[in-house]
């Protein structure tokens, strides 16, 4: 009976210990901000709130949470969520953040939320997060020398996911995706006006099995720009416009050789923007576009709706290779007379120059393919 009791007694005691030590192996660490320092009343200066829960939550090992959290503005004027970091690290982006006006910028850097060397970060919204760019200061200015500012770039990211987020008014490109290896982009929506200059969406370079999904994209330039060194970049259900489409390129501009490969843009749709599926390559340049899908494509008065151009320049030889593109299921409209696949009341036709393949079934047809 004694030995029952003793054993009852010291299971009490050792329980307790028992499950907090378990805990702290598994548990999720919260990293407020807020418990940094921030003010997030969108005028005071947290950019240092900022960098000190990075530094904390970086530090951390196992899974850390930075918490940015909602109904609240941060004025942040730099920030560098660098790796590598010793544990997993979420960021719970809830609240807004804003970018200062161009007279607090400094022009010394390309990016203003910069993230990289990291392996496994994920970055959620859960759809109340926002970040703005505070672009409108820039676009006023047309003689000003803008720096090329990304809101957000990604530099040499891993197994990256990024959700449930509004990113908007960028002074340029909104997204650049660089040296990073697996990266989802989902329920992203991407604002700014038509009328702003050099606003990409998305920018993606030297990067491989990307995919951006579910998203919605306006903007002044291209929605989704996919740039040399890139293999392996799906775009799937985006609705992309006002912008310039989903382009493959500018391939070939400088010296360098730019390759692109097996490029899967699906079930998009592309209302009022000037192109929808582009691949644009300078002659002079060296390297290929290859293995390029587009298909289940729809378009609501597209100027373009399908677009290859090349750059000719006849006293160059040397030239980008494009081959292996394939265009499937595009149906709508187009504002212009020249478009290919698409069904509007005026008379439509194709052009080609030294283009080869095949079409079936396209309306209207295109003759001039080379076989
Ligand atoms: C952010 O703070 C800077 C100074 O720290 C200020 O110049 C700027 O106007 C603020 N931005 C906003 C949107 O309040
Ligand atoms: C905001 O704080 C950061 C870090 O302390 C500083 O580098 C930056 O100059 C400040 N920005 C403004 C506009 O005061
Ligand atoms: C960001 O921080 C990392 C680590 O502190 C540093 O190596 C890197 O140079 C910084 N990047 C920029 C562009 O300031
Ligand atoms: C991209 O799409 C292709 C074709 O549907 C698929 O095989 C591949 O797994 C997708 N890749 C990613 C990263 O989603
Ligand atoms: C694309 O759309 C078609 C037709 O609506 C649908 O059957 C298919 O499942 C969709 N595929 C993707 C990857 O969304
Ligand atoms: C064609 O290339 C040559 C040699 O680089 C250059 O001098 C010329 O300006 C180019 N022409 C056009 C129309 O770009």
């Amino acid at each position: 009976m004694q030995g029952f009791f003793t054993y009852i007694f010291i299971l009490s005691f050792v329980l307790p210990c028992f499950c907090t030590r378990l805990n702290v192996g598994i548990e999720n660490i919260f990293i407020n901000v807020m418990q940094f320092g921030a003010h997030g009343d969108g005028r005071s200066n947290d950019t240092q709130a900022f960098a000190s829960a990075w530094d904390s939550a970086c530090k951390a090992g196992g899974m850390s949470t930075l918490v940015i959290p909602a109904g609240r503005s941060f004025n942040v004027t730099k920030i560098n969520f660098s790796g590598p970091c010793k544990g997993k690290i979420n960021i719970q982006l809830e609240g807004k953040i804003v970018a200062p006006s161009k007279g607090a910028w400094k022009l010394d850097g390309t990016y203003w939320i910069s993230i990289q060397h990291l392996n496994g970060l994920t970055i959620d919204g859960n759809g109340k997060g926002e970040i703005d760019g505070y672009g409108s200061t820039w676009w006023q200015c047309e003689s000003c020398k803008r720096p090329k500012v990304y809101v957000l770039y990604f530099h040499a990211c891993n197994d990256l996911i990024v959700r449930n987020l509004g990113i908007s008014n960028s002074p340029q490109s909104h997204v650049s995706v660089n040296m990073c290896n697996g990266a989802t982009f989902s329920h992203i929506s991407i604002n700014a006006p038509a009328t702003s200059p050099n606003t990409d969406g998305f920018d993606i370079s030297d990067s491989t099995n990307i995919l951006i999904q579910d998203s919605n994209i306006k903007s002044g330039d291209d929605c989704i720009a996919i740039n040399g060194g890139c293999s392996f970049i799906n775009a799937t259900r985006i609705t992309c416009g006002p912008g310039h489409g989903i382009s493959v390129g500018s391939l070939g501009r400088t010296e360098e050789r730019d390759t692109v490969s097996n490029v899967h843009v699906q079930n998009c749709t592309f209302i009022g923007t000037t192109n929808g599926a582009r691949i644009k390559t300078f002659s002079g340049g060296i390297g290929y576009a290859k293995q390029i899908t587009f298909e289940q494509i729809i378009l609501e008065n597209v100027k373009n709706p399908i677009i290859i151009d090349q750059e000719y320049n006849l006293s160059l030889v040397k030239s980008v290779q494009v081959s292996f593109v394939t265009y499937r299921g595009f149906r709508g409209t187009s504002t212009s007379d020249v478009a290919i696949n698409l069904i509007c009341g005026r008379k439509t036709s194709a052009t080609c120059k030294n283009a080869h393949g095949t079409a079936t079934n396209t309306i209207p047809n295109v003759p001039c393919l080379i076989k």
